[in-house]
């Protein structure tokens, strides 16, 4: 693995040749989760030679995160687009599966842009019960002369039990600046002026405006070609998970459920087939020990798009940051 000259300012995550080796021992197989299956693993194997080991209505929360209906190489590992009838048979090859993962009390998260999105709702829902859909807005988006601009993706929230399933709304509040400042005898209404400017804390709603995709002057960027913001899945972990649970991804990528996990007290399980993401993964969770800040969320709240300094999200590991090798596992 050749490392990669980058500028100063780029934070993006790296790993030298001698780092892997000591990386490595904190991957699983799929093999050795048959053996002995334990909490707080990044198993690097295909999904489909894991799932009749994982133990059933073992996770309280799963985020799925999987190959959206796009041609899209994952560093090698091509995904094809294919017609809705196939991605929809190609979803159910897993989803039954991993349903059966869930608590009884159990949610469930999907991410889909708009190409696939129609086909995940029908398929969760031939097994679960969808609460909500969830709209990010990731701000960026590739441009195209004969069509829009997409720069939206849903989030599916679905549950195994409706009448019984967790959600912690005050973990999810937001700090909004106050636009127009509406006073009530000189005093502020429902606001708080501060020095740093005039806040309000709200309730969110299903419509996501502040949170960007990862980039290269964030600590929390690695090479991925479809890595999820930390601070999206921070939402979905403090909603609907309490400190002590589990919680799976089944498609880990670059990591950021188990890091997220990590970082909120919370133990994971994460399935990845590409080696290189695993290791990448690995590294994110051992940095985790050092900064668990997770940036635009502070102070218990989360803070507008940009809103937020260095300072206030913590102290940062570099990129050039040698990993700690730790005696015990993450
Ligand atoms: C959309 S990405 C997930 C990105 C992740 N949420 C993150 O923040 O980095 C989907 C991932 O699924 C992995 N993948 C695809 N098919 C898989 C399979 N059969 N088993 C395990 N992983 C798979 C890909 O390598 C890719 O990293």
């Amino acid at each position: 693995m050749a490392e990669r000259v980058r500028a100063e300012r780029n934070r993006t995550l790296t790993i030298s040749e001698d780092e892997v080796p000591i990386l490595e021992r904190y991957i699983s197989t799929a093999s050795d989760i048959k053996t002995s299956f334990a909490d707080d693993c990044v198993v690097n194997a295909d999904l489909f030679d894991c799932l009749d080991t994982i133990p059933n209505g073992y996770f309280n929360l799963i985020i799925v995160d999987p190959p959206y209906n796009l041609d899209k190489d994952f560093h090698g590992n091509k995904f094809s687009s294919m017609n809705t009838q196939l991605y929809e048979d190609y979803l159910r090859s897993w989803f039954y599966k991993v349903c059966d993962k869930l608590a009884s009390n159990g949610t469930l998260y999907m991410c889909g842009d708009w190409k696939c999105s129609s086909s995940m709702q029908r398929v969760i829902e031939e097994r679960l019960t969808v609460i909500n859909r969830i709209t990010w807005q990731r701000e960026k988006g590739r441009g195209a002369m004969s069509n829009w601009k997409n720069a939206m993706e849903d989030i599916w929230f679905a549950v195994k039990n409706p009448s019984n399933y967790y959600f912690n709304v005050d973990s999810v509040k937001m700090k909004r600046k106050v636009i127009a400042p509406y006073r009530v005898d000189g005093r502020p209404k429902d606001w708080q002026e501060t020095e740093q400017g005039n806040f309000r804390i709200t309730y969110p709603s299903n419509f996501w405006d502040d949170i960007s995709i990862p980039f290269w002057s964030m600590p929390e960027n690695t090479d991925h070609p479809t890595q999820k913001p930390e601070k999206l899945y921070a939402k979905l972990v403090l909603a609907s998970s309490k400190p002590g649970d589990t919680v799976f991804d089944p498609f880990l990528g670059s990591g950021t459920a188990a890091v997220v996990a990590r970082k909120l007290g919370r133990r994971f399980c994460g399935i990845e087939i590409n080696h290189e993401y695993c290791l990448w993964a690995v590294k994110r969770l051992l940095n985790s020990k050092v900064d668990r800040s997770i940036q635009g969320y502070a102070d218990g709240v989360f803070w507008e798009r940009n809103s937020l300094s260095d300072q206030k999200t913590g102290k940062h590991v570099k990129p050039s940051t040698r990993i700690i090798v730790q005696p015990t596992l993450f």
